[in-house]
């Protein structure tokens, strides 16, 4: 009777993008290909889901859930974003004696309710992480074009081999375009991982941060957004139209008009050189 599959997206570096692919895919999957998506805040010493999503009052926390405390459905926060989230526990609500490996069973019984439990994980290689790799279907890593985030990755595929875990497919994130930067093709060729997506660094992805949103939300044609749709369009083997030229033009001139709004006016034209 198991509806749906867990993911688990990972890295064994801070600030790669995780919580951001997490919060940007639940919007679309939801939002885009009509799935039932549960976001499951498995960062345990630092969780921030709630702080991407606004959804930081919550009376109980996954730590509740783990220690028998109260039931899945006491700690589900149903999120106007389209999704479901089982929140992480801020501040005080803190507690490291948490049974991590219970997350697993948790997780099983949300793949009864969804037909996805996306698992937001912490960057450290620990039992936070383990827990996150033991209770997933599928995992997806995310990284920088960089060689230190290269050799993390590098180490995220022999810790979820050793778990007898495969990766499924690394997200590139942060993508300048530039010469110093690793091609994506190498990669995904160092990496020995299948290349899903390519997301541009893009200053419109902290502005949503800032509006507490996620960025597929704040402009569903943005090339960050375009991307986010490709990404969850494979994880599910869902059919992905792209939209058409005109609709992709627009959503360019979006964010860049955002851009024109912060530019120094003195510059003048120099802007577009
Ligand atoms: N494509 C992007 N372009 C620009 N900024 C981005 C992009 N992706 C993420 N960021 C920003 O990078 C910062 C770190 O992102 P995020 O919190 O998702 O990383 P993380 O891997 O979850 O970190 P941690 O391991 O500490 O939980 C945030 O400020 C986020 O808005
Ligand atoms: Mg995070």
């Amino acid at each position: 009777m198991v509806k749906g599959k867990s993911i688990g997206i990972i890295s064994i570096k801070g600030g790669v993008g995780k919580t951001t692919s997490v919060i940007n895919l639940a919007h679309v999957l939801a939002n885009d290909f009509g799935k039932k998506v549960v976001v499951v805040d498995a960062n345990f010493s630092s969780p921030n889901v709630a702080l991407h999503l606004g959804a930081a009052n919550n009376k109980y926390s996954i730590f509740d859930l783990l220690n028998g405390k109260v039931k899945l459905s006491d700690v589900i926060h149903e999120h106007e974003f389209g999704f479901h989230v089982l929140p992480g526990g801020m501040g005080n609500g803190f507690n490291s004696n948490a049974n991590y490996m219970k997350l697993k069973e948790k997780v099983n019984q949300l793949k009864n309710h969804y037909d996805v439990v996306l698992l937001d994980s912490s960057p450290t290689l620990n039992n936070e992480l383990l827990s996150t790799i033991v209770a997933s279907d599928e995992l997806y890593v995310v990284s920088t074009p960089d060689l230190p985030t290269l050799g993390t990755t590098l180490r995220a595929v022999k810790l979820a081999r050793d778990k007898k875990m495969n990766i499924n497919g690394l997200i590139l994130n942060k993508v300048r375009s530039k010469n110093y930067e690793l091609k994506s093709a190498d990669m995904e060729r160092l990496s020995g991982i299948p290349l899903v997506g390519v997301i541009n660094d893009n200053v419109r992805v902290l502005e949503a941060l800032s509006k507490v949103k996620p960025a597929t939300m704040l402009n569903p044609n943005s090339d960050v957004s375009l991307a986010y749709k490709k990404i969850a369009s494979k994880m599910l083997s869902l059919p992905y139209g792209e939209p058409k030229f005109h609709t992709k033009i627009l959503g360019y001139l979006k964010d860049d008009f955002a851009k024109l709004k912060t530019h120094k006016w003195s510059k003048g034209l120099a802007y577009y050189k």
